[in-house]
């Protein structure tokens, strides 16, 4: 096929573009011949993965010949104790990231429309485009906050789904739970809530909103869960989403028949039950965390507070210009730029002396940028 290839590509995926991932560390290191570099960009965790869940694998190996459980009746199993619901509540994914496209493909007729807040994670519209759907973008208020008003209005008879991304990728926000209930009340059921909740281990903030609530409450959410932050597992690709027994029920229809591994399932079940590792995963977030706020604010930086494992930080010019010269000290960031926000950056909190070099790097490349201006 040539340039006409366009003729034999559905229209609605023309305009599709791919999905640019954080860059990894052995590509900055041959780049910029560099042996120490501090990837601080798509949100993993910096403890590593837990030691119990790397002995599962290890003991899984001799199984490789076998496909996995195709139903991921020991891992759902699990999951299902772990909150107290049933399992035909919980679907399994080849990470949260096919699980969007799954609810998509399994929910959106072309023309359906999905309500997502701007900016957000980008894999709600990519789905929805997938389906020749189409994608409303809520703006979020000053400081990136939620305000449900504007997602209500953005509501017409052809939506399908809201996504609501808590906290929100890549702003750090959050949805209070009683603002959460409220809008619930006065949506239509038969639209399907979808709470992205990838990185709800690490909320600290109380009032938060915890989507399962409104799950056991009989409202029609779908909540979103991964094993790639807190539990380490980025690399093993597994995440799962719990809605009612007959949501759940379709979109397992479309899901294949092997979509997780057998290393990811085995490795979930032993990272699940792993309270040590999580907690510390949590307080070095928390401590990097304020680390952060502090170093940030001696640099005369704006940054949003976050209830995540990563931060936005407005550095006040050119996000690609910072990220290049970032790349240079050794330092892999995520610019704005991807989501629409030119000044800013995010950053993943990282191990403590992981944020210090942030920090210096930062102090350097600033100075450096300020001064060509
Ligand atoms: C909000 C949000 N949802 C889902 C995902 C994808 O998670 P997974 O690794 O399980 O595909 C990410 C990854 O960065 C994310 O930020």
């Amino acid at each position: 096929m040539s340039k006409d290839v366009l003729k034999f590509v559905r229209p609605s995926l023309h305009g599709l573009k791919p999905y640019i991932p954080g860059k990894p560390i052995a590509e900055v290191q041959k780049e910029f011949g560099l042996t120490e570099v501090v990837k601080l960009a798509s949100n993993e965790n910096p403890i590593g993965p837990s030691k119990h869940a790397q002995q599962a694998i290890q003991a899984a190996l001799g199984d490789l010949h076998r496909y996995p459980d195709g139903g991921q009746l020991e891992l759902k199993h699990e999951l299902a104790k772990f909150y107290n619901i049933s399992e035909d509540m919980i679907i399994v994914g080849n990470g949260s990231d096919e699980v969007i496209t799954l609810f998509c493909t399994t929910f959106l007729e072309p023309g359906d429309e999905i309500i997502v807040p701007s900016p957000t994670f980008s894999e709600y519209m990519f789905g929805s485009t997938l389906m020749a759907g189409k994608t409303v973008e809520v703006p979020l208020r000053e400081g990136f906050a939620y305000d449900l008003a504007d997602f209500a209005k953005a509501i017409t008879d052809r939506t399908r789904m809201i996504f609501l991304c808590v906290p929100n990728n890549p702003t750090g926000t959050y949805i209070k739970h009683a603002e959460l209930e409220s809008f619930l009340q006065n949506i239509s059921p038969d639209i399907l809530v979808v709470l992205d909740e990838a990185y709800n281990e690490y909320v600290e903030s109380e009032d938060c909103a915890q989507g399962l609530e409104f799950l056991r409450k009989g409202y029609n959410v779908a909540v979103m869960r991964t094993f790639s932050k807190l539990y380490a597992l980025a690399a093993l690709r597994i995440g799962y989403t719990m809605a009612k027994p007959e949501v759940i029920g379709f979109v397992n229809r479309v899901r294949e028949p092997f979509n997780v591994n057998h290393l990811a399932q085995v490795g979930a079940i032993a990272a699940l039950h792993d309270k040590e590792h999580t907690e510390s995963s949590r307080r070095v977030n928390s401590q990097g965390k304020r680390v952060l706020y502090e170093g940030f604010t001696k640099l005369g930086l704006r940054y949003i507070p976050t209830e995540a494992n990563f931060i936005l930080v407005n550095a006040g010019v050119d996000s690609m210009q910072l990220f290049q010269s970032l790349l240079k000290e050794g330092v892999i960031v995520r610019a704005g730029s991807f989501f629409g926000l030119p000044s800013w950056i995010r950053v993943s909190i990282g191990l403590p002396e992981e944020n210090e070099r942030l920090l210096q790097a930062l102090a350097v490349s600033l100075q450096e940028l300020k001064a060509t201006v």
